[in-house]
């Protein structure tokens, strides 16, 4: 059903701060920054060979982001998943008695259509379903 890790998640508090790190120190090339008001934040891809680190900076602390932050602090936030057809994946995971956080997919970075699985049935590891947007094009 999965595909291979698209990317990783961290949250962070300071989006520039944190860009110093990774595309500074560690090297790592940005290929996307985007805003997604309706989720909350402000989130910069990086390029890690065929994988990305997804860098998330709250845009108030009343989001899901901003909550994370004032409870746990900077650090991991989520592992995302690609899969080629979200919908089935989704219908597959309900079936087998996994809670999803979104029923349906919602739109993520550069189109792409994402959906999250509940922690607490996967691990304690927010778990994210991503179908690239190129996908079936
Ligand atoms: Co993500």
């Amino acid at each position: 059903m999965f595909g291979r890790i698209d990317h990783v998640a961290v949250a962070v508090s300071d989006l520039d701060a944190a860009l110093v790190l990774h595309e500074g120190v560690f090297g790592m090339p940005v290929v996307h920054r985007e805003t997604l008001v309706e989720q909350g934040v402000e989130a910069v891809l990086l390029d890690v060979g065929e994988s990305h680190v997804e860098l998330l900076a709250p845009l108030a602390e009343d989001t899901p982001v901003g909550r994370f932050l004032a409870a746990r602090g900077p650090g991991l936030h989520h592992v995302a998943y690609q899969v080629t057809d979200i919908a089935t994946a989704l219908a597959r995971l309900r079936e087998r008695g996994v809670r999803l956080i979104d029923a349906h997919p919602r739109t993520g970075l550069r189109g792409t259509q994402v959906a999250f699985l509940h922690p607490s049935q996967t691990a304690g590891v927010l778990t994210e379903l991503v179908q690239p947007a190129n996908f079936g094009a």
